[in-house]
């Protein structure tokens, strides 16, 4: 889960990483009041900035300073409701505006490839970091972080003067990025990015934009992280699945698809993919992901079936199994089973394709239940084909 920026500057202030007193508001004529608060403590001078979950917000008109209060109101009445790259601007953070003197860079991130954590930090800060990266890698260190021991006050020093720091800045640096361990370390996160960290004209060091992405398979030890999540723009049947336990994920398409195993679902998601492209013209696709594990319940089925069925998009659903532990027959009764539970709600055709352990069980519990909606195949290319032509209909 990515944090709005506001979030991740309360999560750093929560952990003692400096950063600037701020509020959020939804309203322009809040901006006013918020912003004397805010301000009252740098003449009144605040930054009024969208809040979306994209970068590049102060190029594309998203950060303006307001030296008053009513030239903060007057930037939310400017930044509320605008698009950034496509993202609706629904809030904006008004935030004491800091006196920089210079910009840095700092990200502390899980480096799969190396199987590492990875520190990097540049004095070069504010920009693009894509592009420093490419056109001047060499202003941008790289420093592995072992996970066991992370960010001590060695291993900051270390990145700080690999990044070509000074002296005088690497001790002013060196509390910060332990701070931003702290944060990365008890918050589960996978991602923590500062952008700029800024030195500002009296010395101190300040996180001015804060990216943090947070693990969700550690959602379990984190009970406050529930409540960041941005159920207002979460898509509804994203969020029914979730509550329903499901991994499911929307996509664009008309095949409804139901698979046992990410690896399968994956796979039947290409192979729905080019049936669409081959067999009707590029007319069907996949509508969405959905693995519902190992154990198929009648109750898991039924769950699957009711968030795809509750897809307007959906034609045509393809139930892809392959008997494991689970094995076909006990998939073929929650099939059937979901049917029953599901009832007058079940409308649209179903294509199962089993296979694996009891596999002739299991067709043959299909053939005798003879659902007028089922369609049984042999095959997972022939399955696809199949879905794919029901719902090019
Ligand atoms: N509180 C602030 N005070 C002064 N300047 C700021 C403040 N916040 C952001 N800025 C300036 O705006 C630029 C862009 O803001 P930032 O929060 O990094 O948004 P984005 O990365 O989405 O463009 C920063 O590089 C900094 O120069
Ligand atoms: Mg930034």
């Amino acid at each position: 889960m990515d944090l709005f920026e506001y979030q991740a500057r309360d999560m750093f202030e929560k952990h003692g990483v400096p950063v600037l007193a701020a509020e959020v508001v939804t309203e322009a004529s809040d901006a006013g009041p918020a912003a004397e608060r805010v301000g009252a403590d740098s003449g009144g001078v605040v930054v009024v900035k969208a809040q979306v979950k994209v970068g590049g917000r102060g190029k594309a008109g998203g950060v303006k300073l307001a030296k008053s209060a009513d030239e903060a109101v007057a930037a939310a009445e400017q930044i509320l409701g605008m698009d950034i790259k496509g993202h609706t601007v629904g809030a904006v953070m008004i935030a004491q505006g800091a006196k920089i003197a210079e910009e840095y860079y700092f990200s502390l991130l899980l480096d799969r490839t190396n199987r590492s954590l990875l520190a990097m930090c540049s004095k070069e800060g504010g920009m693009d970091i894509e592009t420093l990266a490419e056109e001047r890698p060499e202003a941008l260190a790289r420093v592995p972080v072992d996970a066991n021991t992370g960010i001590d006050d060695a291993a900051a020093r270390r990145i700080a003067e690999e990044a070509g720091f000074e002296a005088g800045d690497v001790d002013a640096l060196a509390p910060v990025l332990i701070r931003l361990w702290d944060v990365y370390k008890n918050e589960d996160a996978t991602l923590v990015e500062v952008n700029p960290l800024v030195k500002t004209e009296d010395g101190t060091i300040l996180a001015l934009d804060g990216k943090v992405t947070l693990d969700g398979n550690a959602d379990f030890r984190h009970e406050d992280h529930a409540a960041l999540e941005d159920a207002a723009s979460a898509d509804p049947l994203e969020a029914k699945a979730k509550g329903l336990g499901l991994n499911y994920v929307k996509l664009d398409g008309n095949v409804g698809i139901i698979g046992n195993g990410a690896g399968l679902v994956m796979s039947t998601l290409d192979v729905v993919a080019y049936a669409g492209e081959d067999h009707t013209g590029g007319k069907a696709k996949p509508a969405n992901f959905l693995d519902i594990g190992g154990g198929a319940s009648a109750e898991v089925m039924s769950n699957g079936l009711d968030v795809i069925l509750g897809d307007d998009q959906v034609k045509s659903v393809f139930v892809n199994v392959f008997g494991g532990i689970t094995a076909c027959d006990a998939v073929a009764n929650g099939i059937v089973a979901a049917l029953k539970i599901l009832g007058d709600e079940a409308t649209k055709p179903l294509v199962v394709r089993l296979d694996g352990n009891n596999v002739e069980e299991g067709r043959a519990i299909l053939a005798e239940a003879a659902h007028p909606l089922v369609t049984i195949e042999a095959t997972m290319d022939g399955a696809a084909r199949k879905a794919a032509e029901l719902a090019a209909g």
